[in-house]
């Protein structure tokens, strides 16, 4: 069945049908960027999982190639899981988790690896080292880099058979005998039971951890999606520990839909995307675009930034692309109203004075709030499950200044503060006609600018 314009999404990368979830190795290779993504080519539940890829020469025109990888052999008969690509000789190759299941119903993971001349076809290697001991089969999703001496490292999430959640780092001289050292973060607390997709940032000053630990109890506004992904800022050793001053946790997006980011560098910059959902199944199942035999779709390429020790995620200058020549508006907040021009927008406000509340409300469907006193901004959607209404919120530390929303039929993604916070969700509308963006500015300034953004599908 084909994707109806109701809920497609025209600017991101969405499966051409079936079952899309993580980003997957994110590389540049051949004048190229190459996105791959978890994908069920079947159907749309979370089986049969393969590498679906994409390619781009400015990562917002996407063309797509064949399937990258699927089941095949013995070690990956059940699944192609999620992991990280490097180039290395002219060579591109893709790391996996190749998932089983035996016959007698035991469950098994492999860290895999495969290897391609022309970033299109690949060869298989084969499962790189041995169980860890100690780990319950939950071992996925690796990554590997490269440092200044030459030296690979892998790093992959796992489970520790306390339950608790860890992740393993292995050196390799050649890429093919690889060494545990040990988990990477060293910690005796429980921090939810597996963490999932782990990826290392670095930066001049400090580096970054981001991981996607599973099962944190909801804490105040934090932790409130059924799994979260965040960040810790500390020191990569020469050792290959994280470790130093380390901050607090932070989660990446504050929104409804963000999961398993990864991230790249390509000439200095670092760039991430993410599996734009953090769905619990029951609501997953209820996404409407089930009936069009299709689901879910990664966020916009994100520019990650540390300023002073803080992460910021920008929307990359490349999605300037994105805007329709001469298709853009300009006005004052205190409009009370807009009609979008389609539904693939981009809409800036920047406040000059922001004294009181504020409130903005996207298509009759999606709320944000602005507590003037809190500096506090909330998001409201209805979930389309249950009909009922349901928050994110985040306090600022800088005072707000400005949100660039990246709107689209079924996803609106909130940039505050040039990437001090993001929210990224989706929102699914009875009345997919409704355009109409409606705004209670008070006595606040400002001003507002839209840009139509044309469509370029992948
Ligand atoms: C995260 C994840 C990964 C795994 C993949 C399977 O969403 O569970 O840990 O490799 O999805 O599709």
């Amino acid at each position: 069945m084909n994707k109806s314009d109701s809920y497609n999404l025209k600017y991101h990368i969405t499966p051409p049908y079936g079952l899309l979830n993580d980003p997957n190795g994110l590389a540049f290779f051949n004048h190229q960027y190459h996105v791959f993504y978890q994908w069920n080519p079947k159907g749309t539940e979370h089986k049969h999982k393969c590498w679906g890829h994409v390619v781009s020469s400015d990562l917002v025109h996407w063309q797509r190639k064949s399937v990258a990888l699927e089941p095949s052999e013995w070690y990956d008969k059940d699944g192609i899981y999620s992991g990280g690509a490097i180039v290395h000789n002219e060579q591109l190759y893709l790391f996996y988790t190749g998932n089983v299941v035996r016959d007698d119903g035991v469950k098994e993971s492999y860290q895999c690896a495969a290897v391609s001349e022309d970033g299109e076809h690949f060869q298989k290697i084969g499962p790189l080292f041995e169980h860890p001991k100690g780990y319950t089969r939950h071992v996925r999703d690796p990554k590997v880099w490269r440092d200044h001496n030459g030296d690979w490292w892998l790093i992959v999430g796992g489970q520790r058979e306390d339950m608790t959640g860890d992740t393993l780092i292995y050196k390799s001289t050649d890429l093919s005998n690889w060494e545990c050292q040990g988990s990477f973060f060293e910690h005796d607390n429980k921090f939810g039971y597996m963490w999932e997709c782990p990826d290392v940032l670095n930066f001049a000053e400090n580096d970054i951890f981001v991981f996607s630990p599973q099962g944190l109890p909801e804490v105040g506004e934090y932790y409130k999606n059924p799994n979260q992904s965040g960040y810790i800022v500390g020191k990569l050793l020469e050792t290959g520990k994280f470790s130093g001053n380390l901050s607090d946790f932070k989660e990446l997006d504050r929104g409804f839909d963000f999961y398993a980011p990864q991230s790249f560098r390509v000439n200095d910059r670092i760039i991430m995307f993410g599996w734009m959902s953090a769905m619990n199944e029951e609501t997953e199942r209820a996404v409407p675009t089930i009936q069009e035999g299709w689901i879910h779709a990664l966020t916009l390429p994100r520019e990650i930034v540390l300023i002073n020790g803080v992460l910021y995620q920008k929307p990359l200058p490349e999605l300037q692309l994105l805007r329709l020549d001469g298709a853009h508006y300009k006005g004052n907040i205190r409009s009370g109203g807009w009609l979008l021009p389609s539904l693939q927008v981009e809409f800036i406000v920047h406040f000059s004075m922001l004294t009181q509340n504020f409130k903005m409300i996207i298509r009759n469907a999606v709320q944000i709030d602005y507590n003037s006193e809190e500096n506090s901004l909330t998001v409201w959607r209805t979930n389309w499950l249950t009909n009922q209404k349901e928050y994110r919120k985040a306090t600022l530390t800088n005072r707000l200044a400005g949100m660039q929303i990246f709107i689209e039929s079924s996803s609106l993604e909130i940039f505050v503060n040039e990437g001090e916070e993001v929210f990224s969700l989706r929102y699914f509308l009875e009345d997919t006609e409704q355009r109409s963006v409606l705004l209670e500015a008070g006595d606040n300034e400002g001003e507002i600018k839209i840009y139509q953004l044309h469509e370029c599908k992948a």
